[in-house]
């Protein structure tokens, strides 16, 4: 189909239905969301039509300081004007340095010390797939740990297509990947929930990695996410990360942790380990390092530093905008001490949910960890299952997303059934606007379960 002519159909009705007629089968916000943003600041955007909307998606958890936050503009328009390089593949810029700077004085000092970065293809998942290489080169083994509910990207077959023998062949082939059960207390894989169902995984865990007939091939990391978000926002108690610290480290497995979602200030810590203390052997970081631009990192323990030059490279690991975006973000977020905010507003945000949930019984479970939050949604006419868990009610989670919408917030599902609402709020968000977020959800999933 030609593009249109400048100056015609550019209705937000032409423009939306251009999109459906020109864009794949795959397309995901896009159905949800059925707008066309112009304008957008801090937790507001704007759309064609002239509505306006609370953000509680803020670009899948990207956004830490809103849209368009003045520090950001700052950053990026003194970069442009500064005449510097916008592209430079893996070069020396005086951004990068300090972008690696203002990264590592925000990670946790024992975890710093002595660490190493790489600048990878800007989206998270190949950071996560530059982590396993790392991984897989270091100890010489291919398959990986990883757990029920877990996202990690799209691109596992990525490396498996690629021709270039120089840089496979290092790595032992295409490993496989024992499926753990993560301690998820409202639908407990082992039928108990709470402490207990947590304590149950990290026995199952340890054991299974000790038994000689447990089939699992000693693996080259084990790979997880201190709080699950496409998994429906799922915080893994300390304990637990804590024991599966020790068990890979008593094991010699290398622990890696996916920070993509959960990092910069989201979880109420500027990163989510800090909550446990534990020091992973590899942290994979992307979304809000970028300060809204892409940009993914794979930070990692200097003694596994055994890749070769041009182990895993890439075209777009230079981006100038976003490293300067990102410095600023990261300092911004420290200095004015955000992680610190989300959690004092997010255990509120939680608190009012769960008294709501006393009044909305289609509200099976509220959690999270700082404004990082998850509601849900059940079929209270269900019976419940031995840990009190009604089944899951995705057909009233897409009406009541529907309902946030038409009363001016944007919220996604995620979740096993894709039946949790998931809150990821700006840390920038004020009193006011974490009380409206509440009265409309309120009001949406009361409209949509009557
Ligand atoms: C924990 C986690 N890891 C990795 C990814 C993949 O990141 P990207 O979509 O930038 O490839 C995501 C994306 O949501 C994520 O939440």
């Amino acid at each position: 189909m030609p593009a249109p002519a400048a100056g015609t159909g550019s209705s937000a009705s032409a423009v939306l239905r251009r999109q459906r007629l020109r864009e794949s089968a795959a397309r995901t916000y896009a159905r949800s969301f059925p707008i066309v943003p112009v304008r957008a600041s801090g937790m507001t955007v704007e759309g064609a039509d002239g509505r306006r909307y609370l953000d509680c998606l803020s670009g899948a958890g990207t956004l830490a300081l809103g849209h368009n936050h003045p520090v950001v503009l700052a950053a990026i328009r003194r970069t442009l004007d500064s005449g510097a390089p916008l592209h430079l593949l893996d070069l020396a810029t005086a951004e990068k340095d300090d972008f690696t700077t203002a990264l590592f004085e925000s990670l946790p000092p024992a975890f710093a010390d002595g660490a190493r970065v790489h600048f990878c293809g800007p989206a998270g998942t190949d950071a996560v797939e530059a982590a396993l290489k790392l991984m897989q080169t270091a100890t010489g083994r291919s398959g990986a740990l990883a757990f029920t509910g877990a996202y990690h990207g799209m691109t596992a077959g990525s490396l498996a297509l690629t021709g270039n023998v120089a840089v496979k062949e290092p790595l032992p082939g295409g490993g496989e990947v024992v499926r753990l059960p993560y301690p998820y207390g409202y639908r407990c894989p082992f039928g108990v929930g709470g402490e207990a169902g947590a304590e149950l995984s990290a026995t199952y865990v340890e054991r299974l990695l000790d038994d000689p007939a447990g089939g699992v091939v000693p693996p080259a990391a084990m790979v997880l996410e201190a709080v699950q978000g496409e998994g429906g926002v799922v915080p893994a108690p300390d304990d637990w990360l804590r024991a599966m610290r020790r068990i890979t480290a008593e094991r010699r497995i290398p622990l890696i942790v996916d920070e993509v979602q959960t990092g910069v200030g989201r979880t109420g810590a500027m990163w989510a380990v800090e909550h446990s203390g534990i020091v992973p052997d590899a942290m994979v970081l992307s979304k809000a390092i970028g300060g809204s631009l892409p940009l993914a990192v794979v930070v990692y323990r200097e003694e596994y530093d055994g890749w070769r030059p041009g182990a895993h490279t890439g075209t777009f690991r230079g981006n100038t905008l976003a490293m300067a975006a990102g410095a600023a973000t990261l300092r911004h977020v420290a200095a004015n001490g955000l992680a610190e905010r989300a959690a004092v507003v997010g255990d509120r945000m939680v608190e009012r949910l769960r008294a709501l949930a006393g009044e909305l019984p289609a509200i099976g479970d509220v959690r999270g960890r700082g404004l990082m939050i998850g509601v849900e949604l059940v079929d209270p006419a269900a019976e419940p299952d031995a840990c009190g868990a009604r089944p899951a009610a995705p057909e009233l989670a897409v009406r009541v997303r529907e309902a946030c919408l038409a009363r001016g917030l944007i919220v996604e599902l995620g979740g096993r059934h894709d039946a949790v609402l998931r809150l990821l709020p700006p840390l920038t968000i004020t009193d006011e606007q974490a009380a409206a977020v509440l009265d409309r959800l309120a009001d949406a999933i009361a409209a949509a379960a009557a």
